[in-house]
């Protein structure tokens, strides 16, 4: 089942957050730099759906105490840019691969056009990450430019970052 993460969702969703910055390859945040708990709760409470701020969370039907995907979608604050929101998604590794990814998308963009005050979804994807790549792309995501070694990885390989943004104004 996939909705609109709530107040309580605070505890599972930064279970689920650090479980992504353990597994993942291609995120930038290291588990030891997580934001606490406290910060989750918080941006849950302040209730800001309406202002174009927005989580979706995956939860299996059988186990709904567990969050295994979401996506954010994060406004600039400023007016003259609040047009723009940053997309973020991550999937825990077992439900990578089948297709959840695509539906959390779809889900947001769709989400995303019926907010008048959203224009664009933007995002920064490591150039090695090829899956998300396509996923974005295959999506209507195009390459808005090339960020070079933006990463350094704690073994010392710089990674690229590619910005890639979609005009949801229509
Ligand atoms: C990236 C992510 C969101 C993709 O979601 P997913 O549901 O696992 O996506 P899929 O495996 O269905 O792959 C999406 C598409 O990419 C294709 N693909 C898979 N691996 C690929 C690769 N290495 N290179 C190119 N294309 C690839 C798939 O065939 C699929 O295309 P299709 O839908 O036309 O068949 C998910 O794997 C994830 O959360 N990964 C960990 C965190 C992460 O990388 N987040 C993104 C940070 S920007």
């Amino acid at each position: 089942m996939i909705r609109l993460a709530t107040p309580g969702d605070a505890g599972a969703l930064r279970a689920h957050a650090m479980e992504l910055f353990r597994t993942s390859e291609h995120g930038v945040v290291q588990p030891d730099e997580a934001a606490p708990l406290e910060r989750f709760r918080e941006k849950l409470e302040a209730g800001e759906h309406a202002k174009g701020w927005a989580i979706f969370v995956a939860v299996p039907t059988d186990d709904p105490s567990v969050i295994v995907g979401d996506v954010g979608l994060y406004p600039e604050s400023k007016r003259k840019i609040a047009h723009n929101a940053t997309l973020g998604i991550g999937l825990v590794p077992a439900w990578q691969g089948v297709g959840l990814g695509r539906t959390l998308m779809e889900i947001t963009i769709g989400w995303a056009r019926t907010h008048a005050a959203l224009r664009r979804i933007e995002l920064q994807v490591f150039a090695t990450n090829g899956r998300a790549i396509a996923l974005y792309e295959s999506l209507g995501f195009v390459r808005e430019g090339l960020h070079p070694a933006r990463v350094i990885e704690p073994d010392g390989r710089a990674i690229d970052e590619i910005r890639m943004g979609l005009d949801v104004s229509g």
